[in-house]
């Protein structure tokens, strides 16, 4: 259908309705869908979390599962592994696994990709992200939404904007200048609509200047609607509005909630009373309601059939009918997760292990055995199955290798995710936040005693062991939604453990699984190989064993810096992190707890540490393989496309003897960029494999933001004439080529 037939459509449609069905549409009737109209036959809109597969079943009007058998799903990699894979094509099949999983499960929205760039590493929902580059994650989410809506499931962008943090997020107000707005946090969403075409979006939970997200002109109007020409739909996160005039102002379409009073919500009775009342024309309301009749023509949910004068939606018979739990999604899921594990160090090739003369493993840890899928907050997964680490492994060893599991170190519980219906508080003014340190009543010296025993015994065993693997990290008591971290430390008492290990046994393989960044400086020297894995889906214990045992060369690459400890971090130390009290002016004019500055401007992780020549423990691109390559012959050329002004070839050789991939990472940075300008940032990158000797060439080609720079005078990207540098590497620091390009053209 084009544009104009399914504008013509919703005119048709939406002249049939009256201002009680109209509000109906435009606010939740049950927590995951919206009101219907059953007089013209339009459905309500059925939504489901999240990034990592369809959530399971709730009951419309509470938080308490449904408890059947048929809402068990593919679980697949986290929007971190997804990136990390620097695979557009991984990215696109992921998409598609959860689009076509969500349709099957009867849903029209997946409430996904989450894409809010990663300022702090302490972000409760940064295993949810992708990145802290605007270019990887643009490049990765714009391949993931086309995936999703291949199956007439329409993606839901979130949060837009600025939601970089869960401390107090839904009153948290941010400040931010207007070029690292454009250049930082937006680029991700303006791809996703320009590029990607999302369907719909999430207005986010916290303030921009002043304004809450989903009630923001100047965020929804001027930026989303006028400049990006955005027609789809705007869906509120769950309990995200806080004035009725406000919300029915801005160009938001769905007003979602955590509660069942539905007919409460400010854009439902209290709407129509104000439009009765003449207080708010209905003009305002039909905009929103055209948005949401032409997203469920796109999405095939209606047709819309006219008689005479009169009109009507019908079913669409040629909608995707999807489908869920397919061998093809848990391959995809498997694909992925083996792409996103990343080897951070191998001195003297240590990994791979040698299955063949393998007789005694050790695997040390509770991430080995820990299943993540049902944490994490909205994005927990009732899956089909998960594959441990632990099983993985040996399953791959089979019985003829002893393998013995220690678990190393002791999980304190927490009571945050304590109760099944926590959705339904995890927005409200009160909650104490310190709640999340409360543990069942366990005294600090109980636990300690637990985590020497259990250390102990794992250096008992560790000194008898052929080979050992001590597989730690994160879990999503620390990786939840509602919570940020309070620093990058290891938790239970985990970086003790390791230095016991590696005492007796300084061939012990680290491996840390988590969804964000954590500090690993008291061994990092000491221990010879770490790898970093992810939430990685049902696959993921497989796909982690088949790295380890050198089934699969390793090729992720950190879509992050991995920095020493929150005080390197910008926002922290520059900026401001978690925020401050507000100022009386701003108390008076704003509807906030906390407000924070985003002083660091452009100089966001790589970016800043960069500039500031600040060590971390691994820089951002960073990711090694069994093999190694070569890079030789770059070329640069300038050609006429508007959109790709300069295009970058090389040649890479695999010189080692296994096959594997390389992920080519370009590089671009202004000659006389100033002090509060990166040195160089990310503006394309291609993965290729490769044989042993094998040698390819590679054309990559850089795009015109690459060039130029946010003008906020002008209010648009302008080139910034001048001498570039572009740099060629296997990360941000092991750059194997340079060359100069002179810009010289000053058009926007
Ligand atoms: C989260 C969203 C999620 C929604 C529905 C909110 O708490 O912020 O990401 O989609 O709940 O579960």
């Amino acid at each position: 259908m084009t544009i104009q037939e399914i504008n013509a459509k919703t005119e048709a449609l939406l002249s049939e309705l009256t201002l009680k069905e109209k509000i109906r549409m435009i606010h939740g009737n049950g927590l995951f869908q919206s009101g219907d109209v059953k007089r013209l036959q339009i459905p309500a809109l059925r939504m489901s979390d999240g990034p990592m597969g369809v959530r399971h079943e709730f009951h419309n009007d509470d938080w308490i599962p449904v408890g059947n058998s048929d809402d068990y799903v593919s679980y697949l990699p986290c929007n971190s592994a997804v990136a990390a894979t620097w695979n557009r094509e991984l990215a696109r099949n992921s998409g598609r696994a959860l689009g076509e999983e969500a349709r099957g499960r009867g849903k029209d929205v997946i409430l996904a990709p989450g894409i809010n760039i990663k300022r702090v590493p302490v972000c409760g929902r940064n295993f949810e992200y992708m990145s802290e580059d605007p270019f990887l994650t643009s490049q990765m989410a714009v391949p993931m939404i086309q995936g999703i809506q291949e199956s007439d499931t329409a993606a839901c962008v979130k949060h837009f904007a600025l939601n970089s943090q869960e401390t107090e997020r839904v009153w948290v107000n941010a400040e931010i200048d207007e070029r690292a707005f454009r250049e930082i946090y937006l680029p991700g969403f303006e791809t996703a609509v320009k590029e990607g075409n999302t369907y719909s979006l999430m207005g986010g939970y916290n303030l921009i200047r002043g304004t809450h997200c989903c009630e923001n002109p100047m965020l929804l109007h001027e930026i989303l609607r006028k400049e990006w020409g955005f027609d789809g739909a705007v869906i509120t996160d769950w309990g995200a509005l806080h004035d009725t005039k406000a919300a029915a102002e801005a160009p938001v379409d769905l007003e979602m909630s955590v509660t069942s009073d539905f007919g409460d919500y400010y854009l439902a009775n209290p709407l129509r009373k104000a439009v009765h009342e003449g207080q708010i024309p209905e003009e305002l309301v039909d905009r929103k309601v055209r948005n949401l009749i032409r997203l469920m023509l796109r999405l095939k949910m209606i047709d819309v059939v006219t008689e005479g004068t009169s009109a009507r939606a019908v079913p669409c018979p040629d909608r995707k009918s999807g489908c869920y739990n397919t061998p093809a999604h848990r391959q995809a899921a498997l694909e992925t997760a083996r792409e996103s594990i990343i080897l951070l160090k191998n001195e003297e090739k240590r990994l791979p292990l040698q299955p063949e003369k393998l007789k005694k493993l050790l695997v040390i840890g509770d991430n080995a055995e820990r299943l993540h899928a049902a944490g994490g907050g909205s994005a927990e997964i009732k899956a089909l199955y998960e594959i441990s680490p632990l099983m993985g492994l040996k399953s791959q060893l089979g019985g003829n290798c002893q393998v013995t599991f220690a678990r190393g170190y002791h999980i304190v519980p927490k009571d945050i995710r304590a109760d099944v219906s926590w959705q339904k508080t995890s927005i409200d003014d009160e909650k104490a936040d310190d709640s999340f340190m409360e543990n069942r009543g366990i005294t600090d010296e109980e636990t300690r005693e637990k985590q020497r025993l259990l250390r102990e015994e794992a250096v008992v065993l560790a000194k008898e062991a052929d080979e050992v693997l001590i597989i730690g990290g994160l879990n999503h008591d620390y990786d939840v939604e509602g919570y940020d971290r309070e620093d990058l430390t290891l938790p239970y008492a985990q970086d003790e453990l390791i230095e016991a290990v590696l005492d007796v046994n300084p061939n012990a393989v680290v491996v840390i699984r988590a969804g964000s960044p954590v500090s690993m400086g008291r061994w990092k020297d000491r221990a010879r190989a770490i790898v970093w894995d992810w939430y990685s889906g049902m696959e993921g214990g497989n796909a982690l064993a088949e790295v380890l045992l050198g089934k699969v060369n390793p090729s992720g690459k950190l879509p992050e810096s991995l920095p020493y400890c929150l005080e390197d971090c910008p926002a922290p130390a520059v900026g401001e992190y978690p925020g401050r009290p507000l100022t009386e002016e701003e108390h008076a004019r704003m509807n906030a707890h906390l407000t924070e500055t985003y002083a660091e401007g452009l100089l966001v992780g790589y970016r800043y540490f960069e500039r500031r020549q600040i060590p971390v423990q691994f820089c951002f691109g960073h990711g090694l393989s069994y093999t190694t390559f070569a890079c030789a012959d770059l070329e640069i050329t300038e050609n006429s496309s508007p959109d790709a002004p300069v295009c970058m070839s090389l040649s890479v050789e695999n010189t080692g003897d296994r096959t594997g991939m390389e992920t080519v990472q370009v590089y671009v940075g202004r000659l006389d960029a100033g002090s509060q300008e990166p040195v160089k940032a990310l503006w394309g990158f291609q993965k290729l494999s490769l044989k042993p000797g094998e040698k390819k060439r590679v054309e990559i080609p850089l795009p015109a933001r690459a060039f130029q720079s946010w003008h906020t005078d002008a209010g648009a990207f302008v080139t910034d004439a001048g001498n570039y540098e572009i740099y060629a590497g296997s990360s941000l620091m092991d750059i194997r080529l340079k060359g100069r390009v002179n810009i010289t053209k000053r058009t926007g």
